[in-house]
């Protein structure tokens, strides 16, 4: 039997399918059934402070009905975040009581200080590894790319320098510079990217003529994009590359190792099938190694980075030419 084990933004995994962040593993059970179904490492769902945010305003809005004084406004403030992050730390704990596999913690902030506060608080409480979820939509004319992109390299400085965990720092594709942003990204000791979170999308109901919500699932095509950027990305880095997005089946795991990642994780093939997709990805992975001879994952990660390749201006195509008879 081939040894599927890998390591990944420092942390030794038996195989390289990690449950991601997503309400499946915002309970130690989700996180749990990962675990049971093959999973090698679990991201728990992400503690939003945009969440508690929401419901700072909510509660302002109900003291201002019963007319508390402005005072009792910042202690509702103090009062939600802390209960919120440690219901989180719980969770932390609870997961790291009930798992064996290394439990991620996840963390979105809006402002920089929260960043290093939350992250302080999930390493007091076990995490094994930490991943930014990191993403300011660019629709703020004020600000250039310039601005915009330094903050993600002072939020990342600042949780290095308070912590000793493992960073890992999952970005979407939304840059102008995309390569630079990686390869800068990638040196700044953080343990590994991940390439790349999928956003909530919005829609319209033409009827009602109201904003609704996209259609939050991946599909297996999905799998084209990071698949790329990690094929381009793969020697050009300075961590650990894990892919996310479209990663459905076997064959997507297999891509995505053969481009270069350490690691894989999977949400939407676990909405759709269930947490045993990841054993079926599993055997397909396990088989299609033997049926190659490769007795490894080293064997044959990043055979097919653009870096190992002998056609690598195909990995830069991006225009359809002359397909589809035209
Ligand atoms: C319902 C749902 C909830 C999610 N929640 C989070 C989250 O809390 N934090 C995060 O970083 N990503 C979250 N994601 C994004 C996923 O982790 C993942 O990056 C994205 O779904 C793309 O992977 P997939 O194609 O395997 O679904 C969520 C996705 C879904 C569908």
């Amino acid at each position: 039997m081939a040894d599927l084990s890998t390591t990944y933004m420092g942390l030794r995994l038996a195989g390289p399918i990690i449950a991601g962040s997503s309400g499946l593993t915002g309970s130690v059970k989700g996180a749990k059934e990962a675990e049971s179904a093959g999973a090698s490492a679990v991201v728990l769902k992400s503690i939003f402070e945009e969440e508690i945010a929401a419901e700072y305003a909510e509660a302002l809005t109900d003291a201002k009905a019963r007319g508390m004084s402005l005072e009792s406004y910042d202690y509702y403030d103090y009062e939600i975040r802390g209960n919120r992050v440690a219901e989180y730390a719980e969770l932390v704990r609870d997961a790291k009581k009930a798992l064996r596999i290394p439990v991620i913690a996840s963390v979105n902030c809006t402002y920089s200080r929260e960043w290093t506060a939350f992250a302080k608080e999930l390493e007091k409480a076990g995490a094994d590894g930490l991943e930014l979820n990191m993403f300011f939509l660019a629709s703020d004319l004020a600000r250039s790319s310039d601005e915009r992109e330094k903050e993600y390299f002072a939020i990342v400085e600042k949780v290095r320098k308070e912590v000793r965990l493992p960073v890992a720092l999952k970005i979407s594709p939304y840059f102008s510079t995309l390569a630079q942003m990686i390869t800068r990204l990638s040196r700044t000791g953080i343990g590994a990217l991940v390439l790349f979170n999928r956003l909530y999308g919005i829609d319209f109901d033409v009827e009602k003529l109201s904003v609704t919500a996209a259609g939050s699932l991946s599909s297996p095509a999905e799998i084209a994009l990071p698949l790329r950027w990690v094929a381009l990305m793969a020697n050009r880095v300075s961590c650990d590359l894990a892919a996310s997005t479209g990663i459905h089946d076997g064959a997507a795991v297999i891509k995505c190792l053969l481009a270069g990642a350490k690691a894989v994780q999977a949400v939407s093939a676990l909405y759709k099938g269930g947490a045993g997709a990841i054993g079926t990805m599993l055997k397909d992975l396990q088989s299609w190694m033997d049926r190659h001879g490769f007795k490894t994952l080293a064997d044959f990660r990043g055979r097919m980075s653009q870096a190992a390749s002998e056609n690598p201006a195909v990995y830069e195509r991006v225009q359809f030419m002359r397909q589809y008879g035209n």
